[in-house]
């Protein structure tokens, strides 16, 4: 069958790029969101999220009329579910996944579904989402039991470089039986450049969080050492360039803490479907979670020195040079350092300038001026561009080692 509509339901940071993506690859594309401001951005030919040139792409699929945005789906030959895949707090200490967005996506599809049609969840998710899809549907519509393809298709791209990574990227396929594996792949292999692995649904779930929690675990293991050099006078940045000369060392970088959708998310949802045996994922996600905490404790101890402290907050974001505040280690730090109430605190983020309302933030210019107390908690593009030269007179904690020397 060849595949001519797709409706992509969700339209953030996955949905809106591989939407529009589809659409400059001829596909005639229908963009399902919630939300009426998404939706309305989206057919003007603007875009809500700060992605590189995704804000051409949109407005020449939107142009072109192969691209539109809508609150309810329509029929399609495949239906692509890219909405997020949070956790909620489970009471004691753990998280648990919450699926509750695709599960609604699901059933808003569901009545859409015709025969032959293949549902591919993109979403992360806890193993045996891809299967309860296939179940919420049949459920609705016995009459398409066995008649329909689903698979998951888990989606790896890199933040900052997504339009690239759509299409170059390596992907993992998994059906719920090889004949739907065989027809997500025949999809992705029109637009996908990369190895296309294919395997069963459990698998490629479980692939995707351990993909995340592998890079969480080797980034708490920076974040420990970095809490020993602390402790025992020795630049860490310097220390882990040292032992990554060593061939087959090759440490990461610690940071205030792990943000984002992703890697602070999804190590939870294995701890919640295996919790005896997922100890070190565990321990890794606790240690950093625990770092913002020990910054926050740093910049007050700092701050304990100065009569009326002026702390400059560098950054928000999760990581460098985007806008995307989710689960930031940045956001949490700098809140708390606010409502600490030890002096003036001023915060830059120049990637949500404009949109973010929660508390004033400052130009890098005005804080460079005021602040006695820089604290580096993202390696933006333009705070690594500063003038060394204003840092003398200044106490600098920096998170990120951007002057590392
Ligand atoms: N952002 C990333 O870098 C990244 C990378 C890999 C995987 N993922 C995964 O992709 C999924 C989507 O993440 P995202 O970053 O695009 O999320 P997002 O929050 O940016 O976008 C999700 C969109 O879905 C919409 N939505 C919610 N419920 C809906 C529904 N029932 N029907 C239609 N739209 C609905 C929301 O309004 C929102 O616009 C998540 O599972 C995430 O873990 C994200």
């Amino acid at each position: 069958m060849k595949f001519e509509k797709i409706v992509v339901m969700g339209l953030g940071y996955i949905g809106l790029p591989t939407a529009s993506m589809l659409a400059t690859k001829g596909y005639q594309v229908l963009g399902v969101d919630v939300s009426y401001t998404v939706v309305d951005t989206i057919n003007a030919g603007e875009i809500h999220i700060v992605e590189p040139d995704l804000d051409i792409v949109v407005k020449s699929a939107v142009k072109s009329r192969k691209l539109t945005a809508s609150l309810v789906p329509e029929k399609a030959d495949a239906f692509i579910l890219a909405v997020p895949t949070p956790f909620k707090v489970n009471g004691s200490n753990s998280k648990a996944p919450d699926i509750s967005y695709v599960e609604a996506a699901t059933l808003a599809v569901t009545p859409f579904i015709e025969k032959g049609n293949l549902i591919i969840l993109e979403s992360t998710s806890p193993v045996g989402t891809t299967k309860r899809v296939y179940d919420i549907i049949v459920e609705e519509r016995p009459e398409l039991c066995d008649l329909i393809y689903v698979a998951h298709c888990p989606e790896r791209v890199l933040p900052g470089h997504i339009l690239r990574e759509l299409v170059e990227n390596d992907r993992i396929i998994g059906g719920i039986n090889d004949a739907s594996s065989k027809k997500a792949s025949d999809l992705y292999r029109t637009f996908c450049n990369g190895n296309i692995y294919v395997t069963d649904c459990k698998t490629a779930e479980l692939a995707k969080l351990v993909e995340n929690s592998f890079r969480d675990v080797n980034i708490a293991f920076a974040n420990e050492l970095s809490l020993i050099c602390d402790k025992l006078d020795v630049n860490v940045w310097e220390l882990i360039e040292l032992a990554n000369k060593h061939p087959r060392v090759n440490i990461l970088q610690p940071g205030p803490g792990v943000g984002g959708h992703c890697i602070a998310v999804d190590p939870w949802f294995i701890v919640d479907s295996a919790p005896s045996e997922a100890r070190l994922i565990r321990t890794a996600r606790e240690v950093n979670d625990a770092k913002p905490e020990w910054v926050v404790e740093k910049v007050k101890n700092s701050a304990s020195k100065f009569k009326n402290p002026v702390i400059g907050c560098l950054g928000l974001a999760f990581k460098a040079n985007i806008d995307d505040l989710r689960e930031s280690p940045a956001l949490k730090i700098t809140r708390e350092l606010m409502n600490a109430g030890i002096g003036k605190v001023m915060p830059c983020e120049p990637n949500v300038q404009l949109t973010f309302t929660e508390f004033p933030l400052y130009s890098l210019d005005t804080i460079m001026q005021e602040a006695d107390i820089l604290l580096v908690l993202v390696d933006h593009n333009e705070f690594g561009e500063i003038d060394r030269g204003f840092l003398d007179d200044k106490v600098v904690i920096d998170t990120r080692g951007i002057w590392r020397k």
